[in-house]
C-alpha cells in the first residue's frame, strides 16, 4: 500500500487518497460522533467483564459508537453493521472485535499448550485458520495475541500466552500476530490482532489476577516488553492496555508506556484500546478523583478507545468544548481508528465480512478440524515414561479409562473459547472408541469429581483397574480454573484426584496419568508413583484423537514445557533464566540461597518433554573462540536419534553473560530448532548468534551487549549441559 505524501500524516494503513478522504470525513463529523468512533461497546450476546450496556444498539443508531465486541456471525453482525451504515448520519461501518483467542468454533489447544510445541509455522497457521473462520462470521478483529511473559503458574491467565520465557514469547507472538493479519488487511480472511495486555500484566503480586505490578525499568524492558516491541515491529494493528499499574501509574493512564515507549521509541501507528472498564477503574486505583479525569488521563497517556467504560462517550465532548483538553487528541484517535476501517476494506464494502455462504464453508471444516487434530498432538508434552509405559501396545485387551475428565466435553474447549461448542468436542473416551473400535474393551469410570472430596467412586474405579490390561486416568482442572479472574494459590491437583491416582497406582498395574490444565501443576507424589505422565493442557475439539494418537504411538510425542513446573507453590515465581545471587545455593552450606524443606529445583524444568525415542548430543562448536563487534558467531551440534522409532526433537541453545555492569541470568534461551529423526539418523544443528541476541540493558540503562565471555549451552531442555564458550570483543 502506498503510504500518504504531503501534509497528510503517513500511515502505513492507508494511501493518501484514503487519508484525505479521513479529512473528509473528520471535517464533517460532529463531536460526539468522533468520540462514537472512541468507543467500544459490547453487544449482550456474550459477556466477558462485569458490565453490560442494555442500550448499545441506540448508540449505535445515533452514530455513538464504532466498535462492538460480543457479536458474532455473519447474520448477526450483518444486521448492525446495517444500522451503522443505513441509520447513521455518517454511515461511517462498525468494526466488530471478539476474543478469538485459540480458535473461534473450530479449538486449538489453549495458547499456552500450543506454545508447547514449539512449532511457530503450526502456531502461525492455527491463528490463520482462527482468523479464517472470525472474519467469515462476521469479525474484523481479535483482541490477540496476549503477549505477557508469565512466570506464576498461581495467575490463571498464564493459559492465554507462552508462558515464562522472553524469547519463546517474542517468536510466538510474531508467529500469531503474522497468522491473524495475514500478509494483507485488505484480505477478507485476515483480521486485526491485538497485542495485549500491555503492559506486565503476567507481573501481577502473588499471581492474583488484577493485582499491582511493581517491576523495575529494567525487568520491564527486558521480560515483559520483548514481545510487545515485536509485535508493533511487525505490523500489529492495535494493542490493549492491561488492568494493571506499572510504577503506580495503572496502564491506561501510563504515558510512559502509551506514549513515550509505544509511540515515541516503536513508532507503533494502530490504535490503542483499553481492557474492560479499565479508564473507569483508574478511580478505584486512586490514582484520579472522578471518571472524567481518569477520562482526561486516559487521552493525554495515549489511548484512542474506550472499551466499555463509555468514559469518552459522556464525559469527553464537554470537556473538549470547555478547553479542557484539545480537540487535536480526539481527531488523531479517531484518524488511527479509521484508518484501520479503511485498511479492511469497510469503506468499500462493510458487508465483506458477513458472509454466510463462506461462513458455511469455512467455519468448523473438516479441513479446519484436521489441523486442530494436528496442532493438538504437537502441544501434548510426555513428562515421564517409565519402562516405557507408554507407547500402550494395540495388543491389549482392555483398559479402565477411569477420571473425571477423560469423558468431559466442555472442559476440553479450556477458558476463552470464542463460539466454540462443548458438543462439539471429542473426548478422551470417545477418541479412544474411535481409534480403537471393538478390539479393545474399555471400562470407563469417573472415580471421583475434579473437586470435593468424595471418594465414594474409588472402589468401582480400582474394580475395573484390576479387571483391565492398563489404567489411563484423566485428572486436571475444569476449564474455568484457569483464564481470566480465576487464580489459584493452591496449584496441586483439586480435590481427591490425587488421591485417586494413589490408589490406581497401588493396585500394581500399569497406570498413564493424563492431565489437562491450563496451567503448571504441582504433582510431586504423582511423579514419585505414577509410571507414565502426559501433560495435555485443554486441547480443543480434537483433544479426544489426539491424545488417543498419543497414547498409542501413533504420533511420538515432541512437546517442551514453556513453562517451569514447580515442586510445590513455595517456590514460586520459579523460571530458569534466574539470576545466580551471591550465595548460590550449596547443599553443604547453610548460608546459601536454598529452602530447609525443598530443593531448589523445579520438577520438570521449562524446555523440558520426553519422546518414545531418545536423543544425543555431541560434537557442540563455536565457528570462532571470538565474536568481533557487529559480527556473529555460528554454533553447531550434532543431534543422533538414538533410539528405536522415528521423533521430533526441539533442539534448545542457551547463553549466559558471564559478566555484566548488571547481572544477568545464569542462562536465556536464544535460539531452537525443531528437528524430526528417523531411528538411527543423526543431523548437524546449527544457530547463528550476532550482538543483538546478547544486548541487555546495561547500567546506562541503554539496550547493548558488553564485550566479554558467553557461555553457550545447547540440549533438549533448559538443564541442558554440554557447553562451548566464545568471546565479544570490541
Ligand atoms: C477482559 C480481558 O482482560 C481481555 O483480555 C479481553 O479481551 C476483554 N475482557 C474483552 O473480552
Amino acid at each position: 500500500m502506498m503510504a500518504s505524501q504531503g501534509l497528510v500524516a503517513q500511515s502505513p494503513w492507508t494511501d493518501a487518497a484514503e487519508e484525505r478522504k479521513i479529512d473528509s470525513i473528520l471535517t464533517r463529523m460532529t463531536l460526539e460522533e468522533k468520540i462514537g468512533q472512541m468507543t467500544l461497546f459490547t453487544s449482550d450476546w456474550d459477556q466477558t467483564g462485569p458490565t453490560l450496556r442494555a442500550g448499545y444498539r441506540d448508540d449505535v443508531r445515533a452514530g455513538r459508537v464504532g466498535a462492538i465486541f460480543n457479536a458474532h456471525t455473519a447474520a448477526y453482525n450483518r444486521e448492525l453493521q446495517r444500522m451503522s451504515i443505513e441509520e447513521t448520519r455518517m454511515g461511517i461501518p462498525l468494526l466488530f472485535g471478539y476474543d478469538v483467542i485459540h480458535g473461534y468454533r473450530t479449538i486449538f489447544p489453549i495458547p499456552l499448550g500450543e506454545a508447547a510445541s514449539w512449532n511457530l509455522p503450526a502456531i502461525e497457521n492455527a491463528a490463520r485458520i482462527a482468523a479464517a473462520e472470525a472474519s467469515a462470521a462476521g469479525l474484523h478483529w481479535t483482541f490477540a495475541p496476549m503477549v505477557d511473559i508469565a512466570r506464576d503458574p498461581r495467575w490463571g491467565r498464564v493459559m492465554e500466552g507462552s508462558g515464562e520465557d522472553v524469547y519463546l514469547g517474542t517468536e510466538i507472538a510474531k508467529a500469531r500476530v503474522q497468522g491473524f493479519q495475514g500478509k494483507d488487511l485488505a484480505d477478507p480472511t485476515t483480521i486485526l490482532a491485538c497485542a495485549k495486555h500491555y503492559a506486565a500484566y503476567g507481573a501481577a503480586q502473588a499471581g492474583r489476577d488484577y493485582h499491582t505490578v511493581d517491576i523495575s525499568e529494567r525487568t520491564l524492558r527486558e521480560t515483559y516488553l520483548p514481545p510487545f516491541k515485536a509485535a508493533a515491529d511487525l505490523g500489529v494493528a492495535t494493542f490493549m492496555t492491561s488492568f494493571n499499574e506499572v510504577d503506580g501509574i495503572p496502564a491506561s493512564g501510563n504515558k510512559h508506556l502509551l506514549t513515550d515507549i509505544l509511540r515515541d521509541e516503536w513508532g507503533f501507528d494502530g490504535f490503542v484500546v483499553t481492557d474492560y472498564t479499565s479508564i473507569n477503574e483508574m478511580v478505584k486505583h486512586g490514582n484520579v478523583a472522578d471518571l472524567p479525569e481518569a477520562g482526561l488521563l486516559a487521552l493525554k497517556a495515549g489511548v484512542d478507545m474506550d472499551m466499555q467504560g463509555a468514559v469518552y462517550h459522556e464525559f469527553l465532548a464537554g470537556q473538549v468544548r470547555r478547553g479542557e483538553i484539545s480537540e487535536t487528541y480526539v481527531n488523531e484517535a479517531v484518524r488511527r481508528v479509521l484508518r484501520l476501517k479503511f485498511a479492511l476494506g469497510l469503506f468499500e464494502d462493510p458487508y465483506r465480512y458477513s458472509d454466510e455462504a463462506r461462513e458455511k464453508r469455512v467455519v468448523f471444516s473438516a479441513e479446519n478440524r484436521a489441523a486442530a487434530r494436528e496442532m493438538a498432538r504437537q502441544s501434548i508434552v510426555l513428562l515421564k515414561n517409565n519402562k516405557q509405559t507408554l507407547p500402550l501396545s494395540k495388543d491389549i485387551r482392555s483398559m479402565a479409562l477411569i477420571g473425571p475428565l477423560a469423558d468431559a466435553q466442555s472442559d476440553m474447549l479450556g477458558a476463552w473459547h470464542a463460539d466454540g461448542r462443548a458438543a462439539d468436542c471429542i473426548t478422551l473416551r470417545t477418541g479412544l472408541e474411535q481409534e480403537l473400535g471393538k478390539s479393545v474393551r474399555i471400562n470407563y469410570t469417573q472415580g471421583c469429581e475434579v473437586e470435593g472430596d468424595d471418594r465414594s467412586g474409588f472402589a468401582a474405579a480400582v474394580r475395573l483397574a484390576k479387571q483391565s490390561d492398563v489404567v489411563v486416568v484423566a485428572v486436571g482442572e475444569r476449564d474455568w480454573m484457569s483464564g481470566e479472574a480465576a487464580s489459584r494459590t493452591d496449584i496441586t491437583l483439586p480435590g481427591v484426584q490425587s488421591q485417586l491416582v494413589q490408589t490406581l497406582v497401588a493396585t500394581g498395574k500399569p497406570v498413564v496419568v493424563v492431565l489437562m490444565n491450563g496451567r503448571p501443576l504441582a504433582i510431586p507424589e504423582i511423579d514419585k508413583t505414577a509410571p507414565a505422565i502426559l501433560e495435555t493442557w485443554f486441547l480443543g475439539t480434537e483433544a479426544g484423537p489426539a491424545i488417543a494418537d498419543v497414547l498409542f504411538g501413533d504420533y511420538n510425542p515432541s512437546g517442551k514445557l514453556p513453562m517451569t513446573f514447580p515442586r510445590h507453590v513455595g517456590q514460586v515465581p520459579i523460571h530458569y533464566d534466574m539470576k545466580n545471587t551471591g550465595r548460590p545455593m550449596n547443599p553443604t552450606d547453610k548460608y546459601t540461597s536454598k529452602y530447609l524443606d525443598m530443593p531448589n529445583t523445579p520438577l520438570y524444568p521449562f524446555g523440558y518433554g520426553l519422546s518414545y525415542t531418545t536423543f544425543g548430543y555431541d560434537e557442540l562448536r563455536v565457528s570462532s573462540p571470538t565474536m568481533p563487534a557487529n559480527g556473529s558467531v555460528t554454533v553447531t551440534v550434532n543431534v543422533k536419534n538414538t533410539g528405536k522409532i522415528a521423533g521430533t526433537e526441539v533442539v534448545q541453545l542457551y547463553v549466559r553473560d558471564v559478566v555484566g555492569s548488571v547481572t544477568r541470568p545464569v542462562r536465556m534461551l536464544k535460539g531452537f530448532e525443531r528437528v524430526t529423526l528417523a531411528a538411527g539418523q543423526q543431523q548437524t544443528v546449527s544457530f547463528t548468534l550476532t550482538e543483538a541476541d546478547l544486548a541487555f540493558q546495561t547500567a546506562e540503562n541503554i539496550l547493548r551487549a558488553e564485550p566479554g565471555r558467553f557461555e553457550v549451552f545447547v540440549g533438549g531442555d533448559s538443564t541442558a549441559a554440554m557447553m562451548v564458550t566464545f568471546d565479544l570483543v570490541d
